[in-house]
């Protein structure tokens, strides 16, 4: 089954054509990274300008690589002029929920009508479950050392919007088994980016700057929430601002703004890498505690924060000390981490959930279709 997926939720507006949930035959983004740079953040109304402009070149531009890859397949007898690539599209798929209202919108009324034009049928995709199916995109199933997801599969799943441990049982059921209490993951990376004067998107800007700092420079602390498989940031970046005055030398009422122009390369970096490791720790124990709870068969990691080294290896680290799951985290069993470029916002994930949801749901009905925000 080939899914012609379209993904809008954020800053990115992406179209991709999945085969059987995990070929990427065709895919094409813009991203607006540059257009929120200087605001430090993404700005809800210019994203969902930006995606009205681009939505159609877009999927044109995903819908050419796939004309140029199917015709590559084809046999020169076979190759008809008015060869139509939709004829071989089977279903339409989009980002519904969750997201920016007006981002979604772009996106899930692009696909509506894709699919009323063409006849197609078409999937309404929940946004945190297509980051965890980026980890069966591009599986190579004769490669003995790919592993596919086993069920039950523990998820942490950790955006610019949410940071949640979910536990799927099956394609079909799964749960929230922890989740932010406040901020999420990507938001804090962003939000202590812009207190040290780091660019935006603040995850990679960090991570960067890390490498040449010292982790164990500042303490900070790792919060604890009723649930214990729950987490909260905010108290976090709230100690790594009173930190970093302390280290200028100023006190609360100096404006935060200001900070960073104080504060030397040096103790930038150092304080990048105690957040990120703290941060990142944080994430690590919350996964632990769930995997010795539910002793799951695989462990996956989605969403951009699970782009970060420290937190891969941070997790490894965690989970391999827990002895009492009925598997290991080791070199045989490693944690399944999608390929980078699929950790941040893309349409081949979207693509991916939709195919397994297509294996037991029924299709959308494109007139009905609403966005959810939350
Ligand atoms: O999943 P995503 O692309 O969009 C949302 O659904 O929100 O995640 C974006 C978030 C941003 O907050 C960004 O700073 C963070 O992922 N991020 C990272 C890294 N790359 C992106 N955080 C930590 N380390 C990274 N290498
Ligand atoms: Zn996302």
């Amino acid at each position: 089954m080939k899914i012609l997926a379209i993904e809008s939720s954020c800053d990115e507006f992406a179209a991709a054509v999945v085969e059987d949930g995990q070929r990427v035959l065709a895919e094409a983004v813009y991203s607006q990274i540059d257009l929120h740079k200087a605001f430090g953040g993404v700005v809800p109304e210019i994203a969902a300008r930006s995606h009205v402009e681009v939505a159609i070149p877009v999927v044109e531009e995903c819908l050419e690589q796939f004309r140029a890859a199917s015709t590559a397949l084809l046999s020169p007898s076979k190759l008809k002029p008015d060869f139509d690539v939709w004829d071989d599209i089977d279903t339409i798929a989009v980002t519904n929920r969750p997201g920016l209202s007006g981002s979604l919108l772009i996106g899930t009324l692009t696909a509506r009508t894709l699919a009323l034009l063409k006849n197609k049928p078409i999937y309404a995709v929940d946004h945190m479950e297509g980051h965890v199916y980026a980890n069966w995109l591009n599986v190579d199933t004769d490669n003995q050392s790919f592993k596919r997801p086993q069920f039950p599969a523990l998820a942490l799943v950790v955006s610019g919007g949410h940071s949640q441990i979910m536990l799927f049982h099956s394609h079909s059921n799964y749960e929230i088994v922890g989740e932010t209490q406040d901020d999420a993951a990507g938001e804090v990376f962003d939000k202590v980016a812009k207190i040290l004067g780091l660019p935006y998107p603040g995850g990679p800007s960090i991570a960067k700057a890390a490498e040449h700092g010292n982790a164990d420079k500042y303490q900070l602390p790792i919060p604890k929430c009723a649930n214990p498989l729950d987490f909260s940031f905010s108290g976090l970046k709230t100690a790594v601002l009173r930190a970093v005055q302390a280290e200028v030398g100023v006190d609360h009422t100096f404006p935060s703004f200001e900070l960073a122009a104080r504060l030397n390369a040096s103790s930038r970096d150092d304080f990048a890498a105690s957040f990120q490791k703290t941060a990142c720790l944080t994430l690590a124990k919350g996964m632990a505690l769930a995997f010795a709870k539910y002793q799951p068969k695989s462990v996956l990691i989605a969403g951009g924060v699970a782009a970060n080294t420290e937190l891969r290896r941070l997790l490894a680290l965690e989970l391999s000390s827990v002895n009492d799951g009925k598997v290991s985290i080791s070199q045989t069993n490693p944690i399944i981490c999608p390929e980078l470029k699929y950790c941040t916002d893309n349409a081949a994930m979207i693509g991916a959930r939709a195919y397994f949801l297509s294996q037991y749901a029924k299709p959308d009905d494109p007139l009905a279709m609403e966005i959810g925000v939350n």
